[in-house]
């Protein structure tokens, strides 16, 4: 694990940023694995200002995100497909056809998760990961539990993520109990992972990424055993490491 501690937020962003944009150059047919949360917003915000002010070309990009909501559609302002756009792909000129989000209102969502992970094999799997961390210690929707599922399914949420996550909706209430994720596999298949944390918040959760014992409990630890991961963290992430 490379670990970057950085002063502040921005500077987080601007790193994390400067690594997306060299892979999307050194390849730029790129499979781009992609988060939501508020940790990437500045990392996206300045790769748009990259694009509109560098050229930076995303045409031949393909991108699958980790994860979505069960039960809100691409016009729900929670949804991540509504995020994507909003922080991203309206502002590039990534193709719609290479955009890869799960599908938060399929109809029979097993069958969606199925398709999903096909999609990802058939692209030839991801190059370039790039995660937040819930305070739990979950990627992508990937909860603590007494197993992980490999592949994309849906997935049950904590308490804790209900909780954390409802600061975006008007009420706990409204946030959705269900999501599908992208699972393990194809993650720690990634031929590269960037993990972007920010915040006291996120300490103890980055603690156990980087030297906790490995458990399905805290589902970020087993990015130790990937070959290439980077960690960029603020001082507030990285107090306890
Ligand atoms: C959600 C997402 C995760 C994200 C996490 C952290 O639960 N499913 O992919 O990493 O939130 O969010 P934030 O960056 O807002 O702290």
């Amino acid at each position: 694990m490379k670990i970057h501690v950085v002063n502040h937020y921005q500077d987080m962003s601007v790193k994390a940023a400067e690594l997306v944009a060299e892979q999307v150059k050194d390849k730029n047919d790129s499979v781009l694995g992609l988060a939501t949360g508020s940790t990437p917003e500045g990392m996206y915000s300045r790769l748009v200002k990259m694009h509109q002010e560098e050229d930076l070309d995303f045409s031949a990009i393909r991108t699958f995100n980790l994860d979505e909501y069960l039960g809100l559609g691409p016009d729900h302002p929670q949804s991540y497909h509504f995020y994507m756009h909003q922080h991203l792909f309206h502002h590039i000129n990534i193709l719609q056809k290479n955009i890869n989000i799960p599908d938060g209102k399929a109809i029979d969502a097993e069958t969606a998760c199925r398709d999903y992970e096909e999609s990802i094999v058939n692209e030839g799997g991801i190059d370039f990961q790039v995660l937040g961390i819930g305070g739990n210690g979950h990627i992508g929707f990937n909860e603590p539990d007494t197993s992980l599922s490999a592949v994309t399914h849906v997935v049950e949420l904590t308490e804790k993520t209900v909780k954390d996550n409802s600061r975006f909706f008007d009420s706990e209430e409204e946030v959705p109990r269900k999501a599908l994720t992208m699972g393990m596999g194809p993650i720690l298949k990634a031929k590269k992972i960037l993990l972007l944390a920010s915040g006291e918040g996120k300490s103890e959760a980055i603690r156990a990424t980087v030297s906790g014992k490995i458990t399905t409990q805290v589902p970020a630890t087993f990015l130790q055993l990937h070959p290439k991961v980077i960690l960029i963290l603020d001082k507030e992430a990285a107090k306890l490491i």
